[in-house]
């Protein structure tokens, strides 16, 4: 961890500006789009959305209907964070908050792993975009699908290719509107934030999605406790299985880094007594390229290995609102598989989450650094 700050404070003292602006995709060291959020609260109007990678306005008489959804007395009162960012003395932390950044805490709730050795249960995050498409063809041609984390903000800028993706028998998943930081946000602001990104992916493919990953792993047990209540599975990774792909646009790694992390995971694959879930994107060129030309044939050239969506692999079948959608085309009948939707257990995701303390540390360091530097 420690030899990365260097690196990291260097690009950071000519991103700060852009961070403090807004929050971006990884590290928040760069971004596509600068957004200039509007200061002032007005309703959106019908049939169109909030601001492109805004926090959208909670005032909306569209996001006071969604608020009705959540029993807000069954919400813990922890405190809002600032922007995700660990306080100095991470012991004053209640245990019971368990905030993923700051504590590795891993809720049982939560999906870390695939319960099957020698499955990936695969994702690519902050799509779609215009290198999505260069993914889609390559999974095509392996027949293989994937789970796809999606912004809402790119969903209604890339609606086309949300809906091939959709038509390729991928699982479609949340990802929230901006991109935020989610214990960072009041519970409003969370609402409206999984809300209208649900209401893009519907309004584009007409199917709900059961499943959201938070931006940077940053949920704790409030953030939880209002995605539960909207319907909504949380889906992390595998403690410390980052390919820190989303650092090459940065420039704080190269695609050889990213597949020497790649390689140490497949390497440490069947040593463990479950599958795993790894963070990759397919927001900007470089994290496409590195998935086609390297992580995605590495992984098909490893004997064992077996690479499904996050769904499939925990055995749901139907992991939309509406049933299964063009994911029944994957396996199954459209319906959850209970034999093996029993096998997950979120106490093997526990107990594998404080022997990986180190890596994770490695992992984090970015978030860390930057949250130092701005508290
Ligand atoms: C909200 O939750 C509280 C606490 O569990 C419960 O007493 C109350 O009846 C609930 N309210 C509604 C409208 O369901
Ligand atoms: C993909 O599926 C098609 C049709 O079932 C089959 O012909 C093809 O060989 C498969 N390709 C791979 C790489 O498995
Ligand atoms: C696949 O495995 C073979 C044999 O281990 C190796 O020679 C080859 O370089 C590998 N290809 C890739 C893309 O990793
Ligand atoms: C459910 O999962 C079990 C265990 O992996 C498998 O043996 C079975 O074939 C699956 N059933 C269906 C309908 O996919
Ligand atoms: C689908 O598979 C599940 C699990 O094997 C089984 O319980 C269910 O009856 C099946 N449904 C249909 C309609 O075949
Ligand atoms: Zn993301």
């Amino acid at each position: 961890m420690i030899f990365r700050i260097p690196t990291a404070l260097a690009t950071l003292s000519v991103s700060l500006l852009l961070v403090s602006a807004h929050p971006g995709n990884g590290c928040s060291l760069y971004k596509r789009q600068t957004a200039t959020c509007p200061a002032t609260y007005a309703p959106v109007a019908e049939g169109s959305y909030p601001a492109l990678d805004c926090v959208p306005f909670v005032e909306d008489p569209q996001v006071q209907e969604w608020l009705k959804l959540v029993n807000f007395t069954q919400v813990p009162t922890t405190a809002v964070s600032n922007a995700g960012a660990c306080p100095p003395d991470i012991s004053t932390i209640p245990a019971s908050q368990c905030w993923w950044t700051c504590q590795k805490c891993v809720a049982p709730t939560d999906i870390v792993n695939c319960p099957t050795p020698m499955t990936w249960g695969l994702t690519y995050d902050d799509g779609p975009s215009p290198d999505s498409p260069r993914l889609y063809d390559y999974l095509k041609t392996h027949n293989q699908t994937t789970t796809l984390f999606i912004v809402g903000s790119r969903a209604i800028s890339y609606p086309d290719t949300l809906k091939r993706a959709y038509q390729e028998g991928h699982q479609i998943a949340i990802h929230t509107w901006s991109h935020p930081s989610m214990t960072g946000l009041t519970n409003e602001q969370v609402v409206a934030e999984l809300k209208w990104t649900e209401k893009a992916i519907h309004d584009i493919l007409g199917v709900t999605p059961t499943y959201w990953r938070p931006p940077y792993g940053d949920v704790d047990d409030r953030v939880r406790a209002i995605a539960t209540q909207l319907g909504y599975k949380t889906v992390i990774w595998t403690q410390g299985f980052d390919t820190n792909d989303w650092d090459i646009p940065g420039g704080l790694a190269t695609p050889e880094s990213v597949v020497a992390n790649f390689q140490s995971l497949l390497a440490e694959a069947p040593t463990m007594s479950t599958g795993f879930i790894v963070l990759e994107h397919d927001l900007y060129p470089q994290e496409v390229d590195v998935a086609i030309n390297s992580i995605l044939p590495m992984a098909y050239n490893t004997t064992g290995l077996t690479i499904e969506p996050v769904a499939k692999c925990i055995g749901d079948f139907a992991p939309y609102k509406e049933g299964a959608g063009t994911f029944q085309n994957e396996g199954g009948n459209g319906t959850t598989n209970s034999t093996l939707a029993q096998t997950y257990s979120g106490a093997s995701a526990q107990q594998e989450s404080s022997s990986r303390l180190a890596m994770v540390a490695l992992t984090t360091s970015c978030l860390m650094v930057l949250s130092g530097l701005l508290l």
